[in-house]
């Protein structure tokens, strides 16, 4: 979900309705704005199902005010539809909220208020709050929300209007994020940086059980139980353009051809000649420190699990760490034993994904060292890490990851180098290791430049009702994040196997309308990964190969240029995101915002 909100001198509402696009990829089922104006001090709220042009065609002319707060929505409590949108009011329209996250002790309130005679007009969580604050009996807004706050149990970003107090918004923190943004003599407030970047680039960000009253030419923070916190505002380093489509039909499609470019940020200023390795600043972690390291668990979600799946790949063959990845959710409710001799990574693009999040905050708990690699410097998680590796993708906006993805795997070659270097991997393959890093760049470009043929390719496969994805070893993880992608986009059932199961059970799904894609580099498994090939020829499968040579049992083979076997996998991964979006174009689909998704699930 999406907050954004604003107090000063403008007409508020076009404002919050580009701030509520710019975020919509956090969320798309429904969206909502209040307004209000100094002269009339009544609040005026317009609520729609749909996306945000839904709500725009729905906002009369006269909705003038210079305050306002405005929502767009990923329904967890209550089905999509205007009366769960947010924001939510009270009967007599004087208190307003937008809330991200979860109350989890909703029902319990809800039958309480319900018994005090309060009516409910939405099924959302959200609303226990709005009737709270509306209710309390303290003479200030801060101490009605601070008071409202204490009720109730769950995660929250949130932002408070009030009728009788209406030079000011006050917004709190816990566990979902928000940022002020601070302007000349206009203040903002939002869950995300992309909604403020066009107006300021002057933000401050707030922590965990941190609150802020803003006004038109002041701001202040304080804790929940009213201490008063300094915030230094900070600059965003990201511009403003770098949140527009820029030419392309979609963010997805920018996404990927930025990948280059992408590439070379990650790699800049941090490759090391003369001692053949990397120097990563924010690592945290000294040569001792990272000798006594026995073993490396990475924790992510979906894209980023995947990322943390050829990361743990490449720490084992480079650093020959035993290392492997599971998603994060998993993790935090196994009960997992914490060991001290293990080093735990948390990948996130977003770096606010709750499950992770909450995996991080536990081990912390258990006295657990953590690093992060993140892509939003200073989000939730980054900050919550002891030290960690920014990945500089820049902004991504279309739900599905695509460069940070590939950044985040080069960020773990980066990794997996300088803990190589620490232990024993030789100087001549540190230097083989840093001129294939340095070559990727320019064979992503000319692997995008075959898109025209890809895009053929996906015409024909598009068809399909299911398909297979199929690797060994360094190209499973590959053929997951392919197979994920495609789901995500075209709604195309996809499985993926790695190559040598086949035989224990998919091999039962194949026939010709099943296609397989299969990752096919020229290393020391291509003989078996040949074989699997002509297992799926021999039941009259149709096969998609990607791979460094043409593969004669294939029907078409997409050819991607060699790079060390290591990093093989960063460049095999670039086709089939090129091979995902166009089958999502040649349906029709809504590439950068998929049905049922959201960019950024910072609830559980
Ligand atoms: C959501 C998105 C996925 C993403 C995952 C993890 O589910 O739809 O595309 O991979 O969250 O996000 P993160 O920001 O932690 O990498």
């Amino acid at each position: 979900c999406g907050i954004v909100g604003y107090i000063g001198k403008r007409d508020v509402a076009p404002l919050l309705l580009e701030g509520l696009q710019r975020l919509e990829y956090r969320g798309y089922d429904s969206a909502g704005v209040v307004v209000s104006s100094p002269k009339s001090g009544g609040l005026k709220m317009v609520k729609a199902k749909g996306r945000v042009r839904d709500l725009e065609a729905r906002v009369p002319k006269r909705f003038t005010g210079t305050t306002g707060i405005a929502h767009t929505r990923w329904a967890t409590h209550g089905a999509p539809s205007d009366e769960n949108a947010h924001p939510h009011m009270d009967a007599d329209g004087k208190v307003a909220i937008v809330h991200n996250g979860i109350i989890d002790n909703a029902s319990d309130l809800r039958a309480k208020l319900t018994a005090e005679g309060v009516e409910f007009l939405s099924e959302t969580d959200t609303e226990v709050l709005t009737h709270l604050i509306a209710r309390n009996d303290a003479d200030t807004l801060e101490e009605k929300v601070r008071q409202s706050l204490k009720q109730i149990e769950g995660t929250y970003g949130v932002a408070v209007m009030h009728a009788d107090f209406n030079d000011r918004i006050v917004v709190a923190r816990n566990g979902s994020p928000v940022v002020l943004g601070i302007g000349e003599k206009e203040m903002f407030v939002a869950s995300d940086v992309a909604a403020l970047v066009s107006h300021t680039r002057q933000v401050v960000t707030l922590d965990d059980g941190e609150m802020a009253t803003i006004k038109a030419d002041d701001f202040r923070t304080y804790t929940t139980s009213g201490t008063r916190t300094t915030a230094e505002p900070t600059t965003v380093e990201w511009e403003a353009e770098s949140y527009d489509m820029g030419g392309h039909d979609t963010y997805m499609h920018k996404e990927i051809s930025e990948q280059p470019d992408a590439v070379d940020r990650v790699l800049r200023g941090r490759i090391d000649d003369r001692f053949s390795t990397v120097h990563l600043g924010g690592l945290n972690l000294d040569a001792r420190e990272a000798r006594t390291i026995r073993r490396i668990k990475i924790l992510g979600c979906g894209t980023s699990y995947h990322a943390g799946l050829i990361g743990a790949g490449l720490i084992e063959s480079l650093a020959r760490i035993p290392a492997d990845a599971e998603p994060a959710s998993e993790f935090r409710y196994r009960n997992p034993v914490v060991d001290p001799d293990t080093l735990y990574i948390a990948v996130s693009q977003s770096g606010e994904t709750y499950d992770v999040l909450a995996a991080v905050q536990e081990l912390k708990r258990k006295g657990a060292r953590v690093l992060g690699v993140v892509n939003v410097v200073g989000s939730a998680i980054a900050r919550e890490a002891d030290g960690g590796v920014y990945v500089h993708a820049g902004p991504e906006v279309c739900v599905v990851s695509t460069k940070c993805f590939t950044n985040t795997v080069v960020a773990f070659a980066l990794l997996a180098l300088h803990l190589g270097r620490i232990r024993d991997l030789s100087v001549s393959d540190g230097k083989r290791i840093i001129e294939g890093l340095r070559k990727l760049p320019e064979q992503i470009s000319e692997i995008l430049e075959t898109e025209g043929d890809i895009k053929k390719l996906a015409e024909q496969y598009a068809e399909a009702k299911s398909m297979m994805f199929i690797g060994r070893v360094r190209g499973y993880p590959v053929a997951l994040e392919a197979s994920l992608k495609l789901k995500e986009i075209s709604y195309i059932h996809a499985e993926a196997y790695p190559a040598s199961e086949l035989k224990h059970g998919p091999l039962a799904l194949i026939e010709p309308a099943l296609p397989t894609v299969a990752i096919v580099p020229d290393d020391d498994l291509l003989e078996k990964n040949r074989a699997a090939l002509e297992e799926i020829k021999a039941r009259s499968g149709r096969i998609l190969a990607v791979a460094h040579q043409e593969q004669e049992k294939a029907d078409h083979t997409v050819l991607v240029p060699k790079n060390e076997p290591e990093l093989d996998p960063i460049l095999m991964g670039i086709p089939l995101q090129l091979l995902a979006y166009h089958t999502a174009l040649s349906l029709g689909r809504d590439i950068d915002k998929p049905r049922n998704l959201a960019k950024s699930v910072t609830v559980e």
